[in-house]
């Protein structure tokens, strides 16, 4: 018998796995190469793992270091397009070779869908950072703004072209348009301008055959998914054109911090009655952690505001709403909006602003994050027996963030974000972490979940609600991607983030992509086809009784 030593081995392996990757590499090239237009190269966007900068790319976006091991499975190659016709191309060899797609725009996937897949099956990743132009229209007051383009660049853009404008979506500047805006999209303009989604007008996407289609075209049904249903169900989102919002030549900023020893429970406490309700100009978000204050453990809240106006005015607002602050003048930071931008990404007031464009944001920790709504104000007991968690767990931490205002004045219905009156406040669970390996992994998630457990009393119920920009696997009954398959199973995550605007998306991804070639762990299901299933076939049984009353009908 023939002994190879140990790399030998390795190295066989290694050749004969790239090498059975390589046909599927191979025909896919052809078929791009077979469709593209002669003036349009597409070989050199595809990238297979024998590339030297496969891992690169691959890296290069990924946000979140729990998807960053040797065993996440990884992409059969990337292609990152550089015109729009490349996608086109990239969806029909895709489908002629039975290859998944995974899209990503800035990565910020809080369960990495962008770019990894639980599934088996081979997929490829089509990268959109090339596609990230932005084009500001002062005059109509609106920017095509690209998928592959970064929040901050596209703040930047609009303050190139006028100090008086912006647009309310996220505060993470490295967070993508593509994934950011189809989400939903809110940031700290929330209460006075709604989200992100409220000021989308047009669009441009490559629908399932491959087309490219613009609101017109799409109709105004696969228009209205697009807005808060998410992309990666429906197709692969282009563009979207967007109405800019208008911003004071001046912007007020603060932040303010109280422990448990300081009244920090009845600061928290009236924050809930009062943030929600006071000014539209006005957002305060709320951040609760664990701390080690000598010389014991206690619960620190910081409020962080943004004010659409001047100090004297945010003031005297305070004063009036919510004295319990104790906000004094030293406390504000008077600013232009885009330096407000700056300061809310924690960069230090000063920074300059080219920073927005920076893509990378540094070093990635292990994140999990969940979601929930908050329809009551929670008592002072029950604040108390949540700082005794927050201090045990000690590794988790919520943030706050109000609604209300604009929120309140749009139907729940106008977009497929569902959640408008009647939420207070939306939680944001985090933990994060630097030790690697699974159980690391298992303690933090386990503990996030704990407290997650923990509010269950407190929060919005039947169903309890979640953000589907805060992707979470975990509210779904299984994590297997071919469920995305089923609509029993999609229904299970599907109402929590979509309440009533879930069965909607379901009948547009039925009419736009029955076979179901955009999916993934959590996407939107279509409607079972009449052959296998009890609901679908019930459907069929009542036209056929319709059929038969008419038929007997004409006969009578
Ligand atoms: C640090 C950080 C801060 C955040 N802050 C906020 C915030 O302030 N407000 C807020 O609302 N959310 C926030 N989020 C959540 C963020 O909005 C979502 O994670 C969003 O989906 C990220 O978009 P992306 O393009 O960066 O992500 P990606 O990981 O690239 O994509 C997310 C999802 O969208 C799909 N997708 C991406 N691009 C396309 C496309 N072109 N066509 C079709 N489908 C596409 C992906 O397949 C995936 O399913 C934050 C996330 C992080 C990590
Ligand atoms: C490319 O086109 C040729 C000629 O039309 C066809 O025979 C071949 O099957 C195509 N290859 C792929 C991979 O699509
Ligand atoms: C890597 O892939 C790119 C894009 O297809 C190609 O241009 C380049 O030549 C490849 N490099 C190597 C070393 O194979
Ligand atoms: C991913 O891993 C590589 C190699 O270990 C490292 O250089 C990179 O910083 C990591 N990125 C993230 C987001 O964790
Ligand atoms: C806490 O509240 C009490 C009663 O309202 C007040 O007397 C005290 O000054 C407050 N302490 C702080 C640190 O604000």
């Amino acid at each position: 018998m023939l002994r190879l030593p140990l790399f030998l081995h390795l190295l066989l392996l290694l050749f004969f796995n790239l090498s059975a990757a390589s046909p599927l590499y191979q025909t896919f090239l052809r078929c791009l190469q077979n469709h593209s237009d002669p003036n349009q190269l597409t070989s050199n966007i595809v990238f297979d793992p024998t590339n030297i900068s496969y891992s690169s790319l691959l890296r290069a976006y990924i946000r979140n270091a729990r998807f960053n091991t040797s065993s996440t499975p990884k992409p059969t190659f990337i292609i990152t397009p550089l015109h729009e016709s490349h996608l086109q191309f990239t969806l029909i060899c895709a489908k002629s070779s039975a290859l998944h797609i995974r899209i990503r725009s800035g990565g910020h996937d809080f369960e990495g869908l962008s770019y990894a897949s639980v599934s088996p099956s081979p997929f490829i990743l089509i990268d959109m950072f090339n596609l990230r132009s932005i084009a500001v229209d002062l005059q109509s007051r609106s920017a095509w703004v690209q998928a592959g383009a970064t929040l901050g660049e596209l703040y930047y853009r609009i303050w190139e072209q006028s100090k008086l404008h912006g647009f309310p979506a996220g505060v993470c500047p490295t967070v993508g348009v593509g994934g950011h805006i189809s989400g939903g999209g809110y940031g700290n303009m929330l209460r006075k301008f709604g989200l992100s989604v409220d000021h989308v007008v047009d669009a441009r996407i490559v629908d399932a055959n491959g087309r490219i289609v613009d609101r017109k075209m799409m109709g105004e049904d696969l228009f209205w998914a697009i807005r808060g249903g998410g992309g990666a169900s429906f197709g692969v989102i282009l563009a979207y054109k967007i109405q800019l919002v208008p911003v004071p030549e001046t912007v007020t900023v603060f932040r303010l911090q109280r422990t448990l020893e300081d009244n920090g429970t009845d600061m928290v406490y009236r924050w809930q009655h009062i943030a929600p309700n006071t000014d539209s100009d006005l957002f305060m978000r709320l951040l609760l952690q664990p701390i080690y204050s000598k010389p014991k453990k206690t619960v620190r809240a910081s409020v962080y505001t943004l004010f659409l106006g001047r100090a004297d005015r945010l003031l005297s607002i305070l004063k009036r709403d919510f004295p319990e602050l104790g906000l004094k003048k030293e406390d504000c930071i008077e600013m232009g909006w885009i330096e407000s931008v700056i300061w809310w990404a924690n960069y230090e007031h000063g920074t300059s602003l080219r920073v927005l464009l920076g893509r990378s944001p540094g070093l990635a920790h292990f994140q999990k994050r969940k979601s929930d709504y908050v329809q009551t104000p929670i008592s002072k007991d029950g604040l108390e027996l949540l700082w005794k968690k927050l201090m045990e767990l000690d590794k988790t931490e919520l943030v706050f963030n109000p609604y209300g205002g604009k929120m309140n004045e749009i139907s729940a219905l106008d977009t497929a974000f569902p959640r408008r009156a009647g939420n207070l406040f939306k939680i944001q669970y985090s933990v994060s972490w630097k030790e690697q390996g699974i159980e690391a992994e298992k303690s933090h998630v386990n503990q996030l979940q704990l407290l997650y457990n923990f509010l269950t009393p407190y929060v919005s119920k039947n169903p309890r609600t979640a953000y589907f920009n805060y992707r979470d696997l975990d509210i779904g009954t299984n994590h297997n991607y071919d469920a995305a398959n089923s609509f029993e199973e999609g229904k299970v995550y599907g109402i929590k983030y979509f309440k009533e605007n879930f069965e909607r998306l379901v009948r547009v991804k039925t009419a736009v992509d029955p076979q179901n070639f955009f999916r993934d762990e959590q996407s939107i299901p279509a409607f079972p086809k009449l052959q296998s299933s009890g609901l679908s076939w019930s459907g069929g049984w009542r036209l056929t009784m319709v059929a038969i009353f008419m038929f007997t009908a004409q006969l009578l």
